[in-house]
């Protein structure tokens, strides 16, 4: 037989119980984020000198900035169908040849929609260059990549940039690095510029996987 303070102390778990439970169900659960499926973005890049790369690499970080969001870096030749399905951002890099995509670089993505059939419809998207002139082509060689993204049906985008004493948000077409003999390499305000692209198509590419 139960005595009078057994039964208090088992009234007392039961609310305890009840109220660990009404809490548990109020609370978001903390891990409700990251069981979220995560958005990814690709980069896919030419590079025989190492430049655009470097610029790759710089993208990437800036999409590791945003959570819920995976980064994958491929060279265009390691590039598969499966990559490119998988992608929710696609962000393309090349050098500039002759103020133009290199043929390399312009032969894979034609089969990626002439063989492979890829459907690129929403994906999110972004461009980058290097070039070894000032005034080279790199910007028509961004603008060529988006181009082929527009055709293809996804979303474009480039990066944003603040005027601080403006009070001002900016954006640009894409990021671009300039390597020849008068500025050679990738200057950290170069790989900044290519963080902030891949920043903002990672965010975009969020967002377009949580929309219904
Ligand atoms: C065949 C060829 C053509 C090029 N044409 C141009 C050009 O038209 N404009 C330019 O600015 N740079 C030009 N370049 C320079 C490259 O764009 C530059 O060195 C680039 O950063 C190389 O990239 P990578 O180091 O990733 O290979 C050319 C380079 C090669 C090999």
């Amino acid at each position: 037989m139960k005595t009078g303070h057994g039964r208090w102390s088992g009234w007392i778990l039961l609310c305890l119980m009840g109220w660990t439970m009404m809490i548990a169900a109020a609370e978001p659960s903390a891990n409700a984020a990251s069981d979220a499926p995560q958005a990814q973005v690709l980069i896919v890049y030419y590079s025989l000198q190492g430049n655009t790369q470097q610029m790759a690499e710089a993208v990437a970080e800036g999409v590791a900035r945003v959570d819920g969001v995976t980064a994958r870096l491929r060279r265009v030749e390691d590039c598969t169908r499966e990559d490119l399905q998988a992608a929710d951002g696609l962000i393309l890099g090349c050098p500039t040849y002759f103020a133009s995509i290199p043929g390399t670089m312009k032969l894979a993505m034609d089969d990626w929609n002439w063989k492979w059939k890829v459907d690129f419809t929403n994906k999110v998207g972004g461009a980058f260059a290097t070039g070894g002139g000032q005034t080279g082509g790199k910007e028509h060689t961004v603008i060529s990549l988006l181009l082929f993204m527009l055709s293809n049906r996804m979303i474009v985008a480039g990066p944003l940039y603040e005027s601080v004493e403006r009070g001002t948000e900016w954006g640009e077409m894409g990021s671009s690095a300039m390597t020849g003999p008068l500025d050679p390499g990738v200057s950290d305000g170069q790989r900044d510029a290519a963080r902030r692209l891949g920043e903002r198509i990672a965010r975009l590419a969020r967002k377009m996987k949580d929309a219904p």
